[in-house]
């Protein structure tokens, strides 16, 4: 399973004389050329990181761009992706987002349930953090008693159980840090930096990220066969 940061549009935009609104609308076209492109190299669940819970701290006009963004994206983008077998769902809060978007949400859940080409999660007021006490919250909630809390009651909270672990997640646009992406989930996830800004991201930036991983040795703590 992958996992995407799909950072850089701001920079981008600053590169290239646009808006960051056009960073970001040029962002989501590298959204679906990058499911395209996982869809042919067979991978089968991508998850990708598309506004954070410290998001929200921006500039209310962007905030509200982004929020226009994920109604189109939904409309237009994803249904497109749907017809090559793409299931969207969304990972995060629904709360804070607008009610009518929130149903755009839930109708596109249902309508791309049945397909499995590739599971697409799209992580949207989204904090790791928040996940995790989410979680611990339901714990409290389903009366769970402390001596059967542990790592599998836990996780069988999290927004999407069914997730499991991430094998490899890819930071674009330079930055070194997880910026409170699936901090549970990516426990023993390989990581891959690269410094090409998201809207340029591409085909050959995710081929890249898979062979670097499949280069790595992953030992999960235990020692290494010699
Ligand atoms: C990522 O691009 C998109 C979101 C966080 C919503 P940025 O907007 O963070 O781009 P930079 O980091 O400013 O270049
Ligand atoms: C992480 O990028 C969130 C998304 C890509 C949606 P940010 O641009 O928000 O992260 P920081 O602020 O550089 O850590
Ligand atoms: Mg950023």
């Amino acid at each position: 399973m992958v996992a995407i940061v799909m950072d850089g549009n701001g920079r981008w935009a600053e590169a290239h004389g646009k808006s960051v609104d056009e960073g970001h609308r040029a962002g989501a076209r590298a959204l679906r050329r990058t499911v395209e492109a996982a869809i042919d190299l067979g991978i089968e669940t991508l998850v990708v990181y598309a506004f954070s819970t410290e998001n929200w701290t921006r500039p209310s006009g962007e905030v509200a761009d982004l929020m226009v963004l994920l109604s189109e994206t939904i409309d237009e983008e994803l249904p497109d992706l749907a017809k090559q077998g793409v299931r969207s769902r969304f990972l995060g809060r629904r709360d804070r987002i607008d009610p009518a978007i929130q149903e755009q949400m839930r109708a596109l859940e249902d309508e791309t349930a049945s397909l499995d080409t590739l599971s697409l999660w799209i992580a949207f007021d989204y904090g790791g953090r928040a996940e995790i006490v989410d979680a611990a919250r339901r714990l409290v909630e389903d009366g769970v008693p402390a001596e059967d809390v542990d790592e599998a009651a836990l996780a069988e909270r999290l927004y999407a159980p069914e997730l499991g672990e991430i094998d490899l997640l890819i930071r674009a646009s330079g930055e070194l840090r997880i910026s409170n992406f699936l901090l549970w989930e990516l426990a023993y996830a390989e990581l891959v930096f690269t410094d090409t800004l998201w809207p340029d991201f591409d085909v050959d930036d995710l081929r890249a990220a898979v062979e670097a991983y499949a280069a790595r040795q992953r030992r999960f703590g235990a020692r290494a066969a010699r």
